[in-house]
């Protein structure tokens, strides 16, 4: 029995062989350090470091590609804009539909370094309402982070209109797309976004290890880290310039190839198209895992404004032996627990009983994964039915 990976949410799997082979050839024949000599090669690397920025800043339709930096992943940029924006005395606001990448750096400033935080909740159809966000406003308010796709509830958030909120009170607005990049359209300058927080190993098609943030003109972040960049040595402090301002250290050539492979291959099979099927097997999931009895989801019935990512439980199982049945018995890897989003989970009251089963759908997905997927959960439900009116008998 071949595995049916349904854990795209988490990373990607498969990648497009394209982002194989170019890793492979581009390493193989550039994996010199970029950006510190001028010999042929090492500016030929830098080129393609250079040209991956430009993609990725036009892919996201920001202004300027220096203004596009590069990072170890989406957690590492996060930590770079929420810890270089926020100071002693500022008010951040985010939503309990966050991931611990976005919780977590808020929650060590709100205990080290003076910063409030307030958490606003999703509503019923796991949806935050622009208006509820903009009633925490404070005039100490500096910075709301916002997921723009949930992890766990699959939810897309209506960014627009709340960077037209921020934007309106100077407020700025850090988006944490980890699970929208790559399946859905990002359009900075329209959504109002002021700094855009990335993954390249989910959505984006490449390896693990690269991710990065894109930042508006205007928008200040602090410098961190400090180091070499290859670029005015003599020079005591870090430049200030970006890119440089937030990068430290040799690049992941590696990464940053795997990612220009995987963005030329989502260019080719357009974004609509990868959406469009996604959202064809998420409906078939979803409508599948309706009828098997004793199943609760955890996602709106309308998949308007969603990705295909979503959560459920059966009734009487523990998700984590969920999981696990359908990985022993049925070759099906997915995720369960927390998804290092624990306010989504406490919101839902989730948290008492360890969380829930995660199906993330990815590109690479068949009609034949779903009619996997559903069987199996139908039959860990029907052995349980049996035992149960057994234990009542
Ligand atoms: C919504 C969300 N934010 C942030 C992250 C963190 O991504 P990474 O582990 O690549 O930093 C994830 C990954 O699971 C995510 O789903």
């Amino acid at each position: 029995m071949s595995m049916t990976y349904l854990d795209n949410a988490a990373t990607s799997f498969p990648k497009p062989e394209e982002t194989y082979v170019f890793m492979d050839q581009f390493y193989r024949t550039h994996g010199v350090n970029p950006g510190r000599s001028g010999y042929d090669l090492c500016m030929e690397t830098g080129q393609l470091v250079d040209d991956t920025r430009k993609l990725l800043a036009r892919f996201f339709n920001g202004t300027d590609s220096d203004r596009l930096i590069f990072a170890y992943n989406s957690t590492d940029a996060l930590n770079l804009a929420l810890l270089g924006m926020l100071s002693s005395g500022d008010h951040a606001i985010t939503t309990t539909v966050e991931h611990n990448s976005v919780l977590r750096p808020l929650y060590h400033l709100s205990q080290h370094a003076g910063v409030e935080v307030d958490h606003v909740p999703f509503d019923a159809n796991g949806f935050v309402d622009p208006d509820a966000l903009a009633a925490r406003f404070k005039p100490t308010t500096r910075v709301v982070a916002v997921n723009h796709a949930s992890n766990v509830i699959g939810t897309v958030q209506p960014i627009a209109e709340i960077g037209r909120r921020c934007r309106e009170h100077g407020i700025r607005l850090v988006v944490d797309a980890s699970q929208t990049a790559g399946k859905i359209p990002i359009d900075v300058q329209a959504m109002n976004v002021d700094v855009l927080a990335f993954t390249g190993h989910k959505s984006l098609m490449g390896p693990t290890g690269i991710g990065g943030l894109y930042v508006q003109e205007g928008v200040e972040i602090r410098q961190l880290r400090a180091g070499g960049t290859g670029v005015r040595s003599a020079q005591r402090a870090h430049l200030v310039e970006y890119p440089w301002r937030l990068e430290y250290g040799t690049p992941n050539v590696l990464g940053i190839a795997g990612l220009n492979a995987g963005l030329k291959w989502i260019e080719k099979t357009g974004l609509a198209a990868i959406d469009a099927h996604e959202m064809r097997l998420m409906r078939r999931l979803v409508d599948g895992l309706h009828e098997v009895p004793n199943v609760s989801l955890y996602c709106q019935d309308s998949l308007d404004n969603h990705i295909a990512v979503m959560a459920f439980n059966l009734d009487g199982f523990e998700a984590g032996n969920t999981g696990t049945i359908l990985d022993v018995d049925h070759n099906i890897a997915c995720r369960t627990g927390l998804h290092c989003a624990p306010m989504v989970h406490e919101q839902l009251g989730l948290d008492k009983i360890h969380g829930a089963v995660r199906f993330g759908i990815g590109p690479f997905n068949t009609d034949d994964d779903i009619t996997a997927a559903i069987g199996a959960v139908g039959e860990i439900a029907a052995v349980r039915a049996k035992k149960m009116t057994r234990t009542r008998g």
